[in-house]
């Protein structure tokens, strides 16, 4: 029985979190101060903000963390971090946050690749899940269906052209006058509206048939709002917000199916903050019931950016010899594949 235990420290966003997991499947404590209501103000992350707020928060975050497992630096076994992608000046702080404390403790420095760490939620939600298997990564800023061949090996089958199906939901939000980050909005919008009365475009996109493409969908509804208010017509947008839902579960759908069937894989994850959106949840778990595939996806308390995440895939790396040295940086654009 090893009994491991990983402190994770994410920053890469708008979220400070850091989580205690022990042996990447069971959450001891899990920490997360969110800003969003500060971005709000301004219709997005604005990334000095992001660095700033960073930076006051991530002691008193990683210190509830330790405090709520009720265990001391002493206790862990290495020091786990998102180090790329994401906001540069947000990842540094939890990067220098990490190499202090892992110098003070004398513990590994392990990092983490962001959407490894959001593919690994599914870890902590299915304690019997294992690679490989075929995840669709679906968040603010990726959209990606990748092979997981290993705990630690992905190859990336198909991505966005253009925007990322969070930054679709937001922006379509916003033309309806959602605050940010308005998924959530027009989820819980969706709820009460009928999707036949608009019918959006289902892009076709040349090359990769993997590839998604969501900036089409966007324009074509804003274009729809901004016609319909200069006839001085009012859009029913329960109705707007579910066709919008529909088409975006839709269309991550259709190519993650394609590439399961291509693939060979019967095993189908979702993970990333778009996971929590309840018409995606529901068209691709039907599509892999339908096809026989097992299908995971992470707890709701999951699916937003957290610290228990950077730790399992932390323990990972960890056991896969995967460390870091004190020269470790913050990487603003990373590939999954190149790590
Ligand atoms: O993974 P995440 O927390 O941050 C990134 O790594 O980007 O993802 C945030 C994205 C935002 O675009 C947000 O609007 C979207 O996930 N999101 C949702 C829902 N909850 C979060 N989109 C649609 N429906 C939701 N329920
Ligand atoms: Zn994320």
């Amino acid at each position: 029985m090893s009994d491991m235990l990983i402190l994770g420290i994410e920053s890469s966003c708008d979220e400070t979190a850091a989580s205690v997991v022990r042996d990447g499947r069971s959450i001891v404590s899990s920490v997360v101060s969110t800003q969003i209501e500060e971005h709000k103000k301004y219709g997005g992350v604005v990334p000095e903000i992001a660095s700033r707020r960073h930076c006051e928060n991530i002691l008193g975050v990683v210190r509830k963390a330790l405090d709520d497992a009720e265990i001391t630096l002493n206790d862990l076994d290495a020091v786990a971090v998102t180090y790329a992608p994401g906001l540069i000046g947000a990842l540094l702080v939890g990067v220098s946050f990490a190499k202090g404390l892992a110098m003070a403790s004398g513990k590994p420095l392990v990092p983490v690749h962001h959407i490894a760490g959001h593919i690994a939620t599914n870890y902590l939600t299915f304690p019997e899940l294992e690679p490989p298997y075929l995840c669709l990564v679906a968040s603010g800023g990726h959209s990606h269906i990748i092979e997981v061949l290993s705990y630690t090996q992905f190859r990336v089958v198909g991505r966005t052209r253009d925007d990322a199906a969070g930054e679709c939901f937001d922006k379509c939000a916003r033309a309806m006058g959602f605050p940010y980050p308005g998924g959530v909005h027009i989820d819980r919008a969706a709820q009460t509206g009928d999707p036949s009365e608009f019918k959006l475009p289902h892009p076709t996109v040349a090359g990769n048939e993997f590839d998604f493409s969501f900036s089409g969908l966007k324009t074509s509804v804003i274009n729809l709002i901004h016609n319909s208010q200069q006839k001085g017509v009012e859009l029913n947008f329960n109705n707007l917000a579910a066709s919008v839902q529909n088409t975006i579960a839709e269309l991550l759908t259709e190519k993650t199916m394609r590439a399961a069937e291509a693939l060979g894989y019967r095993r189908v994850a979702l993970a990333g903050g778009v996971s929590a959106n309840t018409g995606v949840r529901a068209e691709l778990s039907a599509a892999c019931e339908r096809r026989g595939y097992d299908f995971f996806m992470p707890d709701k308390s999951l699916c937003g950016d957290n610290g228990a995440m950077i730790a399992c895939q932390g323990y990972y790396n960890f056991i896969n010899g995967i460390t870091a040295d004190e020269s470790l940086n913050a990487v603003a654009t990373l590939s999954l594949e190149d790590l």
